[in-house]
């Protein structure tokens, strides 16, 4: 167990699943089994909206509520910017001495979706590790940082009145993600607009304003964050494919295709009485290729095959949190099969309607 009390392990922790070091591995297995209770929280928004600031008087009314606080400063494009943003942080150095602030700063390591992950991961390994919020603060408003920012559970996207352009200027997809706008700088002119426009684009977000430098606003903002929803959409960078299922009459017959001749190696074959099938699993890279063979005609591959005959049934998605995934799913209007239920490898799976997925049976799986 890390906890926020030993912060040399805890720094050694989030440097090893920064750098996807071997030892990285096991932290993340035991971050997996103890996920924490603490709240992810991201902030975003445009270069000189004062994030930093605010950032910063957020973590000084987390201390006076006696709450903990994690806060990772992520910056995608530091190669080019220099890495201003560490900069920054030189200002938040007195919190260093206060054990239950933790700062930590991320910058590009190759690809959005490297950078993400790894966001993603050490987030988990600070809730994980105890702290009451996790803060995720970005550099600017780019693709990167609504990637980044749409990670944490609840999204603040901050704004600044006049900042020569109008609301719409700002990419909408930004916009979009936020659960609460925050006008900080609402001192200067035209903070009352920037309102009257956010109100008049028709997003439904919360809409408060600050002075960070003078703590103005940041104990509505606690209140806000705090009572906001959670959208379960949580950390969910590591969603990917993991397997196709495809329905054959014949195993035997189908593996000397995927086995014989294609040379993929086969891991697993088994029979799943619940379903009536048998089952072959083939790595094929990350993904793995399911063959299903009905043990009965009575059955759901059965019955698939006499109507539509050998071919792709399923794609199945792994994710980190099938429940909240269902939840989200179920808020959304889409249409689930059935209940989660626990396969025969310990697995949770579920199915989802096609008629909600774009004309494919859809799994949704988690270990
Ligand atoms: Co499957």
């Amino acid at each position: 167990m890390i906890s926020l009390r030993n912060v040399r392990a805890l720094a050694r922790a989030a440097t090893a699943i920064e750098n996807q070091t071997t030892e990285s591995r096991a932290f993340l297995e035991e971050i997996s089994a103890h996920t924490g209770t603490g709240l992810i929280l991201g902030i975003t928004g445009p270069p000189g909206s004062g994030k930093s600031t605010l950032v910063d008087a957020l973590a000084q009314a987390f201390r006076g509520q006696n709450k903990t606080a994690a806060i990772l400063a992520v910056d995608p494009t530091s190669r080019a910017s220099g890495g201003a943003i560490l900069g920054d942080r030189i200002r938040m150095q007195r919190h260093h001495a206060d054990s239950g602030i933790f700062i930590r700063s991320m910058a590009t390591r190759g690809s959005v979706g490297g950078i993400a992950q790894a966001t993603a991961n050490v987030a988990k390994l600070f809730r994980h590790a105890g702290f009451d919020f996790v803060v995720i603060e970005t550099v600017g408003v780019g693709q990167d940082e609504i990637e980044i920012a749409r990670l944490a559970d609840i999204t603040v996207v901050v704004l600044v009145p006049g900042m020569g352009d109008d609301v719409q200027a700002i990419k909408a997809g930004i916009l979009e993600i936020a659960d609460i706008f925050v006008i900080n700088k609402a001192d200067y002119p035209g903070a009352d607009r920037t309102e009257r426009e956010l109100h008049a684009g028709g997003w439904s977000a919360r809409i408060l304003k600050t002075v960070a430098t003078e703590g103005i606003g940041i104990a509505e903002l606690i209140d806000a964050v705090t009572s906001c929803p959670i959208r379960p959409r949580q950390l969910d960078a590591e969603a990917q494919i993991d397997h196709l299922g495809i329905a054959v009459r014949s195993i035997d017959a189908a593996l000397q295709f995927y086995s014989g001749s294609l040379k993929l190696p086969l891991t697993l074959r088994e029979t799943v009485p619940q379903e009536k099938v048998d089952v072959a699993m083939l790595p094929a890279g990350g993904p793995r290729i399911e063959l299903l063979e009905p043990t009965e005609p009575d059955s759901v591959i059965g019955r698939y095959l006499a109507k539509r005959g050998e071919g792709l049934h399923h794609v199945a998605l792994r994710v980190s949190d099938l429940a909240a995934t269902v939840q989200a799913l179920r808020n959304s209007g889409a249409h689930l099969l059935d209940e989660p239920r626990r396969g025969a490898g310990g697995h949770l799976y579920v199915f989802v309607h096609p008629e909600s997925t774009g004309g494919v049976l859809l799994e949704l799986i988690q270990s």
